[in-house]
Order: structure tokens, then C-alpha cells, then sequence
């Protein structure tokens, strides 16, 4: 496998753990480029669960080289914990390397990300894990990195600074407590000493692994539609989950990437505010929830629930130029006897040719519908795309139509097992 990277094509929660976890088999190196502890992945090996937040998928897989990119948002205890949750469940993990350059999360951005969220009028929803805050202080140069973390005296200056002004805002914007100063550093400074053995510049793995001829896939947190820059604006986190995030996140160069997959569920789920225009609201959505159990990994939220949309899976493939799209949860639509794609959006008396970038306009349009014959066969045996039912390849062939990707792989389960390769040459 050369370099692939996978990302969320929807609004996240697309079963991209899973994909990943699928493709990592065949990687030397894993790196995750964006996010942080918002996100939830959950892979299923022998049987057995596992929910990641912060560790790249492909840490499951013995002696694996797997990353943390400078585009990723780091909370050190929830990394510590993931860690020794993972050491009790498995005898051998894949390695890890933590980038410098990634930026970390602090106790006052879990608190002001809460207090932001309560003080907005149009709630964004967020996860609350201090996410935007820490993006926030990126962007306006009061971040701190796991490389400043690391000198000592460097962090104590740098966060008294800093903290300074934070308790500022704690306690006269918000009325809330400030934070103690030296308990910060002492709690930081034990993180640092943690966080020490693992430091490596992950631009510099990805090539050296590439020059051998090996494998590497990025792996996306979140998805396009809740990407910072093209998704549905401020409805979004605070980060780049599109396929160029891969390279800025990760210290790379465009032109090391051979293939772009996106991974789209075979409906469409969301996870906090922001419009969602083919979101059910009646029985069926209750039914996909249901059947394909669309509760958070992270925070347990119910996920709201529509027909798949493939207006905006047509705008995730141009935003990231993908290569192909896989598929997941195509068992969850088994028993419905009538599908609907939604194949257009009118706004007005106007048929909208793209996704629009008007909040409002997309709040308000109206969803044309396609409708196909579904299936009632059980397919989560099925292990050959050509084994599917005939309607279940109809739906994923007019998919291809109406979004113009190719599906290369498709997912009925959520073992590895369950995972069905379309291309025979999505390994080469
Ligand atoms: P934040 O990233 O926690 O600030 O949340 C911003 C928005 O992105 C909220 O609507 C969240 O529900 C959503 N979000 C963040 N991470 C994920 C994820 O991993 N899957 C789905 N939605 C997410």
C-alpha cells in the first residue's frame, strides 16, 4: 500500500475506526493529523471493543508504527489513560511518536470551552473537551506545544504568562474560579516527563517509511462537513479533517499522496447543532438509530438520523478529491423496503447546483429524493461485493453515479472481517 488517506465524507461517525483499522493491516505507519479527544473510534478485534479518542487506530496492531501529528490537540491524561486502558487489554500495541510540534491541551480550555458554549446563543453542540479553545490559543500564538512542555523552565515561564490571562477572562468574563498557577505546572511538568520517551518528528517517520517502500495511511478525525474551512460554518470544529489537513498536520508535502478514500456511512448521521437536510424526523430515523446503534462514542448523544445525501457526499469528493469512497453500514438499511437518496437541493424556486455555503440557505432547503427498491436478504455474512443482493449493488452503483467516486470498499459489520474490497487494487 503507498499513501493513502482516509477521511470522514459526512459529518463525522462515519465507522471510519473501522476502515482504518482495516487498511492499517496493510501500513507500516498510522498518523493521525487533526482533532483531539472529540473524536471516537471504535474497532472491533476478535470480538472484542475498543473506543479510541486520541490513539491512532493502527495501535491495535503489534509493533505498528503509529502517530500523532502537530495538527492533532493533545489532553495528556486522556493519552495516559488510553494508554494503560490499552496495556491491560493487550500483551503487544503498536509504538508510539507524538510530534513536537502538537499542540496541548490545558485545563482552562476544558473549562472555557464549556463556559463559551453555555454564554452562545446558537449552540454548537461541542464535545466540551477543551477542542476549540486549544485551536483558539493555536491560531492566536498563546498555544503550547509538547516541544515547549518539554524545557522546563521555557513552560513555567511561558504559562505564567499565559495563565495570567486566562484567569482573567475565568473570572471576570465568566465569574468562574481562576486556576492555580503552580498546580498547573506541577500537573504539566509530570505530563512532560510522560509524554519525553515518545517525541518524534512525524514528517521525518512518514518519509523514511515511504523511501523503503512502505506503506502509510492518515487517518481523518471528524469529517469534511465539520471541517473549520468547507464545512457548515460555525456548526464545525475548530480543526482541518479535509485530505489536506493530512499534509499540514502531519509535516508532509501534497505530492507524497497517491489515493484519497472518504468514508461515508450508507445514511447520514449528525452529532450536535447545524443544519442537516435530509435528517429524519419520524420513525426511520428512529429505526437507523436503533439498528445501527448511533450513539456518540465520546459523549453518548443520541446521533440525529436521515437518508443518505448526495449533494453533500458530491461536495466531499471535490473538497478532497477523492479517489473512492467506502461504504459502511449498508447492513444497517437491510428490511427497508424503499430507500431515498437525496439527489438535489431547492431552495426557493431554485434547484442549487452545489452545497450551499448560506447557513440559512441550507436551513431552509428543501431535499429532492430518489427512491430505490431496498433489500430484506441478511448481508452481514455476505463477503464479496458480488454477493451483495442485486438492490444492495443498485444502490451503491447509483452512488457512484450521483457522486461520481467509485466505491472500493464496503462495510456490513463491524468486525474486520465484515469488510468487503471493491478494488482489487486499493493495496497497490
Ligand atoms: P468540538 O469539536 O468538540 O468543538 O465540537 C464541534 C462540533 O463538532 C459539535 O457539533 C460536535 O458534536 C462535532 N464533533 C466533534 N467531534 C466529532 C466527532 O468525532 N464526530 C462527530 N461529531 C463531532
Amino acid at each position: 500500500m503507498a499513501c493513502v488517506v482516509l477521511v470522514g465524507a459526512q459529518w463525522g461517525d462515519e465507522g471510519k475506526g473501522k476502515v482504518t483499522d482495516f487498511l492499517a493491516g496493510k501500513a507500516a505507519v498510522v498518523v493521525r493529523f487533526q482533532g483531539g479527544n472529540n473524536a471516537g473510534h471504535t474497532v472491533v478485534v476478535d470480538g472484542e471493543e475498543f473506543k479510541l479518542h486520541l490513539l491512532p487506530s493502527g495501535i491495535l496492531y503489534p509493533g505498528k508504527s503509529c502517530v500523532i501529528g502537530n495538527g492533532v490537540v493533545i489532553d495528556p491524561p486522556v493519552l495516559m489513560a488510553e494508554l494503560a486502558d490499552l496495556s491491560t487489554r493487550l500483551s503487544v500495541t503498536g509504538n508510539l511518536f507524538i510530534s513536537p510540534r502538537a499542540h496541548l491541551i490545558m485545563p482552562y480550555h476544558r473549562l472555557l470551552d464549556r463556559l463559551e458554549e453555555e454564554m452562545r446563543a446558537g449552540k454548537i453542540g461541542t464535545t466540551a473537551r477543551g477542542i476549540g479553545p486549544a485551536y483558539t490559543d493555536k491560531i492566536r500564538r498563546t498555544g503550547i506545544r509538547v516541544a515547549d512542555l518539554l524545557d522546563r523552565e521555557e513552560f513555567a515561564a511561558r504559562l505564567a504568562d499565559i495563565l495570567a490571562e486566562k484567569n482573567e477572562i475565568l473570572t471576570r468574563v465568566y465569574g468562574a474560579e481562576p486556576l492555580d498557577y503552580n498546580a498547573v505546572v506541577e500537573e504539566y511538568l509530570a505530563y512532560g516527563d510522560f509524554l519525553r520517551p515518545y517525541v518524534a518528528d512525524p514528517g521525518v517517520l512518514v518519509t523514511a517509511a515511504l523511501d523503503r517502500g512502505q506503506g502509510v495511511l492518515f487517518e481523518g478525525a471528524q469529517g469534511t462537513l465539520l471541517d473549520i474551512d468547507h464545512g457548515t460554518y460555525p456548526y464545525v470544529t475548530s480543526s482541518s479533517p479535509t485530505a489536506a489537513g493530512a499534509c499540514l498536520g502531519a509535516g508532509i508535502g501534497p505530492t507524497l499522496i497517491d489515493r484519497v478514500i472518504g468514508v461515508a456511512k450508507a445514511y447520514t448521521t449528525r452529532v450536535g447543532g447545524g443544519p442537516f437536510p435530509t435528517e429524519l424526523y419520524d420513525e426511520m430515523g428512529e429505526h437507523l438509530r436503533e439498528v445501527g446503534h448511533e450513539f456518540g462514542t465520546t459523549t453518548g448523544r443520541p446521533r440525529r438520523c436521515g437518508w443518505l445525501d448526495a449533494v453533500a457526499l458530491r461536495y466531499a469528493v471535490r473538497v478532497n478529491g477523492l479517489h473512492s469512497l467506502a461504504v459502511v453500514k449498508l447492513d444497517v438499511l437491510t428490511g427497508i423496503p424503499k430507500l431515498r437518496i437525496g439527489v438535489a437541493y431547492r431552495y426557493r424556486n431554485e434547484v442549487l447546483t452545489g452545497f450551499p455555503p448560506s447557513l440559512k440557505v441550507l436551513a431552509d432547503c428543501s431535499v429532492e429524493y430518489e427512491e430505490m427498491p431496498g433489500w430484506h436478504e441478511d448481508i452481514t455474512g455476505v463477503r464479496t461485493v458480488a454477493g451483495l443482493p442485486a438492490n444492495a449493488r443498485r444502490y451503491l452503483a447509483r452512488l457512484t453515479e450521483l457522486t461520481g467516486a467509485p466505491v472500493s470498499i464496503v462495510g456490513v459489520g463491524s468486525s474486520r472481517e465484515q469488510t468487503l474490497v471493491a478494488d482489487p487494487d486499493l493495496f497497490s
